[in-house]
């Protein structure tokens, strides 16, 4: 159990969020999610707390969640994106956090461009900070709604075999996924084009017990969820693939890869989707889908996180 004295005050990466935390977090996500199935779809935790979404780089369902999750909260939230702020006028990360502080925010949202921005962030911030996504290093709340909606399709997360297909060199979500699945004890495969995985070796040396495969037909065998990633171009160089059909004939999850999939296998993705490409429409809508539950968890888990941390 995690005592008031040790509470965590920010959420940043799942890497030092142990299992029982987690369990902590999926269960007030539970109460969290029934309080948004009742008409009136709010709660005073969060009366008179300030919430502040700080956006370094787009984001439509990240940020709405988080808004509609400080809202059910009855936080006062104020969104912000750095186009037409003074970020532009050259104020520097550190400058906006302060400013921010002694207008009396008492969290800090984040999504930046840069991998550890909100760690840097968290040192100069009184209150706490979430991370919404920073560079290719992380994002916990994509992370613990992967979670949340797995276990309540599959009942375990325990022994589940995941694949995680696709662009894992520059997702942020593939590696707050890792944390998270193998914390939870499950048996994590990534499988992606030696160009969009980089070295194997940094991979197991982090996570040991992670298989590789560049093979999809090979890897999906067996899979109780196959999480597909977007292709991150505003991340990667040019020249990672030969072409957009050669890559979704080796690692999409087209109409002929869903057709082997078991009837219980889950097909994910944190969206935005490139459809067509890392999976068909086909595919993405099919009844193995669960990717609009992962939008609609979403909510419940940022107010989880929130009320964790700031209630
Ligand atoms: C992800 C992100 O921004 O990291 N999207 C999201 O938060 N739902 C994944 C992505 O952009 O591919």
């Amino acid at each position: 159990m995690t005592t008031d004295s040790q509470r965590r005050r920010h959420m940043i990466d799942l890497d030092d969020v142990d299992a029982e935390e987690i369990e902590e977090i999926l269960t007030t996500t539970e109460s969290m999610k029934e309080v948004l199935s009742r008409e009136m779809k709010q709660v005073p935790a969060l009366r008179g707390r300030n919430v502040v979404n700080m956006f370094f780089e787009d984001s439509t369902r990240t940020r709405i969640s988080f808004e509609l999750a400080a809202r059910a909260l009855s936080a006062n939230v104020v969104s912000f994106s750095a186009r037409g702020s003074s970020v532009e006028k050259g104020e520097s990360l550190i400058d906006t956090v302060r400013t921010l502080q002694s207008l009396g925010a008492d969290v800090v949202v984040m999504r930046h461009g840069e991998s550890g921005a909100p760690y840097l962030v968290a040192r100069h911030f009184h209150g706490s900070v979430i991370n919404a996504g920073d560079g290719r290093h992380a994002h916990p709340t994509q992370a613990l709604l992967d979670l949340f909606t797995i276990r309540e399709r599959l009942g375990q997360i325990r022994d589940i075999k995941v694949v995680i297909v696709g662009d894992i060199l520059h997702s942020r979500v593939a590696r707050s996924d890792i944390w998270g699945l193998t914390r939870m004890g499950a048996n994590v495969t990534l499988c992606a084009p030696p160009t969009l995985l980089g070295q194997h070796k940094y991979w197991l040396h982090t996570w040991p017990g992670l298989s590789i495969s560049h093979d999809l037909d090979a890897a999906i065998k067996g899979a109780d969820v196959v999480m597909a990633l977007r292709l991150q171009k505003e991340r990667m160089q040019a020249g990672l693939l030969p072409s957009l059909r050669e890559y979704t004939r080796a690692y999409g999850i087209t109409p002929e890869r869903l057709a082997q999939l078991d009837e219980r296998t889950l097909i994910m993705h944190p969206g935005p989707i490139n459809e067509g490409v890392e999976i068909s429409p086909e595919a993405a809508t099919s009844p193995n889908s669960v990717i609009e539950a992962q939008v609609t968890n979403g909510v419940a888990v940022r107010m989880a996180l929130l009320y964790r941390l700031a209630g």
